[in-house]
């Protein structure tokens, strides 16, 4: 197991990495810079700033082809990736950690949402990439143990993640849609960024940070500072939660 992080939102210190140095790596896409480091069992680990560093790549304009190529060029094999989420289902309450296992994807066809553009080159030809269950058990199981293991309970692992297009955040009629589809969490970035790792046949597992109900379930009017706040007040589970995982998923395979 090679494993790469992907923060999101409220998330930027790799603190699981010892060792660190910062590459720039090439891709076809552009360049990405990707922290390097080592795990406590001496293994390579990697980290990518979803949001560049400072936060300032909205949503809808991440580069997640050159993100998650820059992964598979520097040999990762599996991605967790963390996504700021809001909630839709009342037992997935603002603060919780959740492992979604399935999306629907409401993005808007802006995104480059493929290494495969037809015709010759990187991604050649036509290729309909399975996705049918598009997160990783793997992943998904090693993150809901650890979870239990240090006493930070236990993790949903079937949920449904809605991709919106963003920036801005969803109508009240727009969630009661996706709640009626079976959405269980609302975010902006998993898609296309787990697609695009199956498609280069890297593991890729969500974990999903609640940071708010979704629009319309409560009276509150939704922010980014209310989002940004729950992300800090939880920054310690979450690295904790991260720092354990890799730590185990590098000497499982030693
Ligand atoms: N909607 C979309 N994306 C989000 C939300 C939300 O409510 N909260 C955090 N990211």
């Amino acid at each position: 197991m090679s494993i790469a992080v992907i923060g999101g939102s409220g998330v930027y210190d790799p603190a699981w990495l010892s060792q660190r140095l910062v590459r720039e790596v090439e891709t076809p896409y552009g360049q990405v810079e990707v922290i390097e480091g080592q795990l406590a069992t001496g293994r390579s680990g990697w980290f990518i700033n979803r949001h560049g560093v400072g936060h300032h790549v909205p949503p809808h304009q991440v580069n997640y082809r050159a993100n998650v190529y820059a992964l598979k060029e520097v040999g990762a094999t599996q991605i967790i990736a963390t996504a700021a989420v809001g909630s839709m289902n009342e037992s997935m309450v603002p603060g919780a950690m959740v492992l979604p296992d399935q999306f629907i994807d409401f993005t808007k066809g802006t995104r480059p949402a493929t290494y495969f553009e037809g015709g010759a080159g990187l991604g050649q030809g036509v290729v309909h990439t399975d996705m049918t269950c598009p997160f990783c058990p793997d992943l998904s199981r090693l993150l809901a143990t650890v979870s239990e293991e240090l006493g930070l309970g236990q993790l949903p692992k079937r949920a449904t993640y809605v991709c919106t297009e963003g920036p801005r955040f969803e109508t009240a009629a727009e969630i009661r849609a996706y709640r009626m589809m079976g959405g269980d969490l609302v975010g902006m970035t998993a898609v296309p960024e787990v697609v695009l790792a199956r498609e280069l046949g890297l593991c890729y597992q969500t974990l999903a940070l609640v940071t708010n109900w979704a629009a319309g379930l409560r009276e509150a009017i939704l922010g980014h500072e209310e989002v940004m706040a729950v992300l800090a007040a939880n920054a310690k589970r979450t690295t904790e939660l991260l720092m354990a995982a890799l730590s185990s998923a590098s000497m499982a395979d030693d």
